[in-house]
């Protein structure tokens, strides 16, 4: 099954009104002959709509860093898929590491914010990983498979298909330490077989899996050149509009 390309920028908590616009652009400039591929920007909530205002006349999408599951209401500082969509954005980013370990989400708040985004036609892209400590005390595939199963639960085959997964190791998360090819793709792999497992083998088939975790312009070539390594998520190496560029026009 030939699963197109995603990779996705995750910009964190950086860039000003200024500095958005100006690296919007410039990603924007290199993006035009990109047919076979999607490109996604998340950048900080305050620039959603400016971003996506610059590059209107691009194919690439604009996602959320986040996204609430009400639609309006009491919930200082979060921000519903409602004002997602109406800024140009048509994803979120759910469940990123640092949303689990700094801000404590749990699998099953990530699952409502699941939910949340699918119910108001936004793509969800839900990251999952395992911490060093996981890692090394031999838990990876049974911390992932919670995280997954936790964080799809009730989530129809066709809230599926929508959905994109994004492994992202924690230990791997801005350290410039990435996961080697074959660890990557032996989880790729085991998260494929899952998402079989719970849906349907013709919709795992089709479902991306992203990497995350200090992909760069380096090592994104033999990355994607795995099985079921679909993509990228990308946080420090998005922030510099040439790599960035390299990295989406991957090879
Ligand atoms: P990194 O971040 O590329 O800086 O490691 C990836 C992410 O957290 O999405």
């Amino acid at each position: 099954m030939k699963r197109r390309p995603l990779l996705a920028g995750n910009w964190k908590m950086h860039t000003t009104v200024i500095e958005a616009c100006h690296l919007a652009a410039e990603i924007g400039k290199c993006s035009t002959a990109l047919d076979d591929r999607d490109v996604l920007l998340a950048p900080p909530f305050t620039v959603l709509s400016e971003v996506a205002h610059v590059l209107k006349d691009s194919k690439i999408l604009i996602a959320s860093q986040n996204v609430c599951w009400e639609e309006q209401g009491a919930f200082t500082g979060e921000i519903s898929p409602t004002m997602v969509r109406s800024a140009g954005g048509t994803a979120a980013i759910i469940g990123h590491s640092e949303r689990r370990q700094i801000f404590h989400e749990d699998n099953e708040m990530v699952n409502k914010r699941v939910h949340g985004a699918l119910r108001f036609g936004l793509t969800p892209i839900l990251c999952i990983g395992e911490t060093l400590e996981e890692r090394e005390g031999g838990g990876t595939l049974k911390v992932l498979e919670e995280q997954v199963r936790g964080g799809l639960a009730g989530v129809s085959s066709d809230g599926m298909a929508k959905t994109v997964v994004a492994y992202e190791p924690v230990w791997a998360i801005g350290t410039g330490k990435t996961a080697t090819k074959e660890q990557a793709q032996e989880v790729h792999a085991f998260v494929r077989k899952l998402l079989a497992e719970m849906y349907e083998k013709d919709i795992a088939d089709s479902v991306r899996i992203l990497y995350g975790g200090s992909v760069n312009v380096n090592n994104v070539d033999e990355l994607m050149a795995q099985a079921d390594i679909d993509g990228a998520l990308v946080g420090g190496a998005a922030l510099n509009a040439e790599s960035f560029c390299r990295i989406i026009n991957f090879t």
